[in-house]
């Protein structure tokens, strides 16, 4: 391939833009012509895109966000997005594209590819729910971010001898809640994936640990559970300890991306050039075990992963 477009969709994440420098650059030492597309398949759609060099990615490995910017596209769901879509890539002479998004996204390269623009995706959104990924770029300064928010409300709490509920992201999955809730020693954590029993796993719970003297307790609940102030009363009128609940929200999606979310950005984006550059499209970029692979878009997407069961019963079992 000579020209390839990237674009980045869906929910921004820490380390996309490491992802673009690495598409990048890779492409230009391939002597490839990058365009960066904005505003994920709305720019392809409006083509509204600019050529790229060694030097439009300086000085943004280390920045949150995209310079690329980032889109929610109904419109090119439909076929008429889509049609425009495709003009474009075929105006621009663009023989593959690279998407960085989550797996709504892949979906959307899923069909361009279908439709003969080869694409690779790479899994990028702080949910870490991409059934063939063990990992997505931006999850780890998420969770870094959700640890140091809670530590700080901890303090206050632990000040009032009060009980903190605290909703993090995650959308309709509990990795987020889970990791951050054992890393900030949550007294409960409440994730979609697990049935929970409010009487059982928070109130009683605090009971017990009330008994054994314990005054302050941090609840941490998966944004897909509901209502946290709700829960805090509801905690408050059955405890007696007084009770806040705090919405964390897009906090979650910014700041410098880790170490981990640069370097796994900086290994997917240049295994997404190499792909195209053999010319294969169609391909999801992946971390498994540590190491970088690639799998069929459709077969991807009907890929399952998992909350680690045992991981949430070391939880119940140390924060008490
Ligand atoms: P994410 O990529 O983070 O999961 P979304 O689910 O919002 O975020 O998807 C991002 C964009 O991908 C959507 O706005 C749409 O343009 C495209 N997309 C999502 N689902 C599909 C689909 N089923 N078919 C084609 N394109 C889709
Ligand atoms: O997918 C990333 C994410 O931040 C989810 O955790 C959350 O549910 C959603 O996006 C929020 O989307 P928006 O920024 O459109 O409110």
């Amino acid at each position: 391939m000579k020209t390839i477009g990237i674009l980045t969709s869906g929910g921004d994440a820490p380390g996309m833009n490491a992802a673009i420098r690495a598409v990048v650059r890779a492409a230009c030492e391939k002597g490839m012509k990058v365009y960066g597309i904005r505003r994920g398949y709305n720019g392809l759609m409006d083509n509204d895109m600019y050529e790229m060099n060694l030097r439009t990615v300086s000085d943004i490995i280390q920045r949150g966000g995209t310079i690329l910017y980032s889109a929610r596209s109904p419109q090119f769901k439909t076929e008429e997005g889509m049609a425009k879509a495709i003009a474009t890539c075929k105006e621009r002479g663009i023989d593959g594209l690279v998407v960085i998004g989550g797996d709504g996204s892949f979906r959307g390269a899923r069909d361009l590819s279908l439709r003969g623009i080869p694409c690779v995706a790479i899994p990028g959104t702080i949910d870490n729910d991409i059934g063939c990924c063990d990992y997505t770029i931006g999850y780890d300064t998420a969770l870094n971010t959700v640890m140091q928010m809670v530590d700080r409300i901890r303090d206050t709490t632990e000040s009032h001898d009060r009980c903190a509920v605290v909703e993090v992201m995650g959308r309709g999955a509990g990795y987020i809640a889970l990791n951050s809730g054992i890393a900030c020693g949550a007294t409960s954590i409440l994730i979609p994936e697990i049935e929970y029993d409010f009487e059982r796993d928070v109130i009683e719970r605090m009971k017990r640990t009330q008994k054994t003297g314990k005054v302050h307790f941090v609840i941490i609940v998966s944004e897909a559970i509901g209502d946290v102030d709700e829960i805090a009363k509801r905690i408050q009128a059955e405890t007696g300890v007084e009770s806040r609940a705090t919405v964390l929200g897009h906090v979650q999606r910014g700041g410098c991306p880790t170490c981990k979310d640069r370097l796994v950005a900086s290994q997917m984006g240049y295994r997404a050039v190499e792909l195209l550059n053999e010319g294969i499209g169609n391909r999801v970029v992946a971390m498994q075990k540590e190491k970088i692979l690639d799998f069929d878009i459709y077969e991807a997407l009907n890929m399952k992963s998992g909350i680690d069961i045992n991981l949430y019963k070391i939880a119940m079992d140390i924060s008490i």
